[in-house]
This record gives C-alpha cells, structure tokens and sequence, in this order.
C-alpha cells in the first residue's frame, strides 16, 4: 500500500516538473511554473524520505539527523537565495550545478564501497556501469561549474584558454578514462582506476570551461545545468530512485535544449560549446586589441536634458536595456518615462537580446517588475528590422549586444553574434558610465558613429534627470 504511494507520488512530481517546465516558458506563467516546481519537489522529499523508511534502508532513529540535515540545507539556501543580487545568479546557479556533480561523485563511490549484494551477472555489471559513468559526468561538472563561478565571479580571467593540442588532450582523457572503465569492470576491487578516473575527470572539467571565452559563458552555464542533471539521473540509476531519475532526465534535455537556442541566438556551434573552443582561433587579436585608433577618435556626448528633448521630438522610439540597467535599477523610472511618451503619442517598445545582462531572460524579469506590459517587450527577431523607421534608440547600460563588429570585423571574438542594430535608427543615445568595455571585454565603434550620443553617469541617476526633464515640461 505504502509503495503504491509512493509511486503515486513519484508520478505526481514528474508530471508537476513537467508541468513547471512548460510554465516557465513564457512570463505570463512563469509564476504558476514555479509554484508547480514548489509542490512537486516537497512531494517528492516526502515520498522519498517515505520510501527510505519503509525499505527500512533508514532507522527511525535516524529521524533526528534528517530533518537536521535538511534544516540546515533548507536555511543556507533560503538566506543565499533571498541575498543575492540579480546580476550575481548566474554564479549562484554555477555553485548550486557544483553541488549537483560533487552528489553524484560522493553517492556512486559510497556506493562503490558499499556494494548491494543481491546484484549479480549482468545486472552487476550494468550497475557497475552506472557508478563509473555517473562518477565520470559528476566529477566534469563539479570542476567545471567551480571554473564557470571563477569566470563569472571575474575571479578567473574571462579569456579562452587555448592549450596547443588542446583536443588531443581531451581525446587522450577520454580514453584513458575508457581504458579504466574496462579495468574497472573486470576487477573485483577496482576502487584505484574509480579514483584516477575521477581525478581525470575533474581535470577535464577545468580544462574544458578554461578553454571557453567569457562571451560564451553564458551558454557554458546552461550546458553544465544540462551536465548536472545527467549527474542526477545517473544518481538515480545507482539509488534506483526513479523520480531522480525522471528529475535529472528533464534537467538535463531541457538544459541542452536551452543551450541550443542559446547557441543559435548568438550564433554559435554546440559542438564548439561542448569541446571547450573548438575552432577558436589561436592567433585573434586580444580582447581588447580591435578597433584601432579608436583612442584618438572622438565621440559625441550630451546632457540629461538634451535626451529628453530628443525624446520629445521622437514619434518612434526603441529602448534597449543591458546589463548597467539592472546594476543601476533604472527599470522603475525608465518605465516611467516609457508611459510619458506613449501619453504623447509616441511609439515606444522594448528590445531585448537573448543574452542581455547575465542570465537568459534577465531584462524580462526586470521589466516584468516594473510592470511594463509585455506586448512592448519584444525579441531581438521581432523588431531588429525596425531600427531604420525608427527616431530614436536609447540604449541602457548595454554594449556587447549593440556591437557592429559582431557583424563587419570577423577578427571580433563576438563576430557573427546577432546583435541589435541600433546603429540604423536616426540617431541613437547610449547611456553608461564611461568608454569602458562591456562583458567580452571589446571596444564597440558603435560610440563612434555619426548618429550615436553618448549619456555618460549612472544609468539611473540619468533616467531620472530626462524623467524629471520630461515631466517639467509636459
Ligand atoms: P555588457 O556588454 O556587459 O555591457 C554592460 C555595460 O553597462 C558596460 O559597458 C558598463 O559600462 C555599463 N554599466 C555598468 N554599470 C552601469 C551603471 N550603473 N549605469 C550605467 N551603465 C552601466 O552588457 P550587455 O550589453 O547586456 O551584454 C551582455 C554580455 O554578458 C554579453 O557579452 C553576454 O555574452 C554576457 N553574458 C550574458 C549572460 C546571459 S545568459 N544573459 C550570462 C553571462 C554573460 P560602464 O562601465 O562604462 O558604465
């Protein structure tokens, strides 16, 4: 009876991921998916704790040190969670895919040590299979994310690191971790070649983040979430735990499907993503290197008040938000300003970049916060052919995904990325501190172009001055 509970459960959580999945697609739903999340992963904690009970793998005594463990878990995450500024969750989610991998190393050793005896034959070996493989992905994904929080952290130099023979090296790793796998199935007491392997692993992790450059962070990210829910599943093959196993599958397909639409919105190869650089080019000019005399060009600035005037003449206007506007919280007056110019009879709408700011769907969020309606929020697709018919640009605290050498300098490192083409409105105003380089660390000619002004100051000390310059003169 209890089991048959159990498993009711166990289905009732699968179908509540799943169905938090596809609420999470868009942002009108977003909040329903997050509440399915939510009932779905405290049913399965208690069916879980339930089945470890009845399987009498637990005692009850055991009872106390459970609910300590999760306590103290549950309050670490909850303190985390609710301290950390928006822009810092993607190193967040590094550290939590971390955690994921260093679980599955831990769990297939412990359960190396402590073999289940009642296997035997084939189902052995295939048990012994899933240790090996889920130790293997465990340990690339936990030395991996520690890499991808350093990079993002900016604790670790954001630039690829491209090791000569580089992919001989991976490939020698690969095999030798297969050499092992052999040796390990076909020993008795094969806990040596479990921990070279993890050791070999681990190294592989590093060396394949080290070798991504900072502009493809983002999509390095999404994979390892992809890799640390293949880490969970093959903890669920080892446990035969089959909502883990249903649990790490959705991780783990819904990562590399993200990772995907990542890849193609910035134009990028899987394949390049997944094998650390591949076909990165060794001899591209440094970082920061392009654009040469770009010190001794000048740019065109202007005041608050002259933005607001612009605005005021525009019929048409187009705001594109970046990272500095969620740094400087100016989503709030932005909006503000936004309804100001709609009352006027102006057109104003919202572009956003698939891998603006820091994590996918970053400005959404923000803008959803700020109320702004979601039918003037648009994709880069939908309105990027709408920048010639279009006044004004204001760019907010964003430069990576307003680049024009993405598009006419193959020697860019962000070349052939998408970008938003702001540069063919009538004239656009990019508001941010200083000359300063965005993410990639590249300049951007966009500041040089005849029809760009630069806003220079804090991006929302500088919405509020044109909001305050817009409502004086109303
Ligand atoms: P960035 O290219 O990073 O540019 C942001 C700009 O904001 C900086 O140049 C900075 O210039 C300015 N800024 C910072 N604080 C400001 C403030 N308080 N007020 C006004 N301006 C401020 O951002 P982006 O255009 O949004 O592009 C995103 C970049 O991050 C891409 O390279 C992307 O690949 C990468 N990335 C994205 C993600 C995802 S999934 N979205 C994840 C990781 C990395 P000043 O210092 O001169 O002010």
């Amino acid at each position: 009876m209890q089991s048959n509970l159990v498993t009711v459960s166990y289905l009732a959580a699968g179908v509540l991921f799943i169905l938090s999945l596809g609420g999470l697609s868009t942002q009108s739903s977003a909040r329903r998916g997050n509440a399915f999340g939510i009932v779905g992963m405290l049913l399965a904690i208690v069916a879980t704790t339930l089945t470890a009970f009845s399987s009498s793998s637990l005692a009850l005594e055991s009872v106390g040190i459970l609910a300590g463990a999760v306590a103290v878990g549950a309050t670490i995450g909850a303190v985390v969670a609710a301290r950390v500024a928006m822009t810092s969750m993607p190193e967040l989610v590094a550290v939590l895919h971390s955690f994921v991998g260093a679980a599955a190393v831990l769990v297939g050793i412990a359960s190396y040590l402590a073999p289940d005896h009642q296997l035997t034959g084939a189902e052995a070996v295939i048990h012994h299979v899933e240790i090996f493989l889920g130790v293997l992905i465990g340990a690339v994904t936990f030395t991996g994310s520690i890499i991808a929080f350093g990079k993002l952290r900016g604790t670790i130099r954001s630039r690829p690191l491209l090791i000569p023979g580089r992919h001989l090296l991976n490939l020698g790793m690969l095999v030798a971790s297969s050499y092992l796998m052999l040796r390990f199935l076909g020993t008795e007491h094969a806990t040596t070649e479990l921990l070279i392997m993890t050791g070999i692993a681990s190294v592989l992790g590093i060396h394949l983040v080290m070798a991504i450059g900072g502009a493809d962070m983002p999509v390095v990210v999404s994979m390892l979430n992809s890799y640390s829910g293949w880490a969970a599943a093959a903890a669920g093959f080892m446990l035969s735990n089959d909502l883990l196993i249903i649990t790490g599958a959705l991780v783990g397909s819904s990562g590399a499907i993200l990772s995907y639409i990542m890849c193609k919105a910035m134009n990028r190869s899987i394949w390049n993503v997944i094998f650390g650089g591949f076909g990165a080019d060794e001899g591209a000019a440094p970082a920061k290197a392009k654009d040469a005399g770009s010190e001794q060009r000048e740019v065109q600035s202007l005041s608050g008040e002259a933005t607001a005037e612009l605005m005021r003449e525009a019929k048409s206007v187009i705001i594109i938000p970046g990272y500095g506007m969620a740094v400087a919280q100016a989503q709030y007056p932005l909006y503000e300003i936004a309804k100001l110019l709609r009352e006027r009879g102006a057109t104003v709408r919202f572009a956003i970049h698939p891998v603006a700011g820091r994590l996918p769907g970053h400005m959404n969020v923000l803008l959803a916060e700020a109320k702004v309606p979601y039918d003037i929020v648009l994709e880069m697709d939908e309105i990027n052919q709408d920048f010639p018919d279009t006044d004004l640009a204001l760019v907010i605290g964003a430069n990576d995904i307003v680049n024009p050498s993405a598009l006419d300098d193959p020697q860019s490192p962000i070349y052939g990325m998408p970008v938003l083409e702001v540069w063919k409105a009538k004239t656009s105003v990019v508001m941010k501190r200083s000359m300063a380089s965005g993410y990639a660390g590249i300049d951007n000619p966009l500041f040089f172009r005849d029809n760009t002004r630069m806003l220079f100051g804090d991006a929302k000390k500088q919405v509020d001055a044109i909001l305050t310059a817009l409502r004086d003169t109303k």
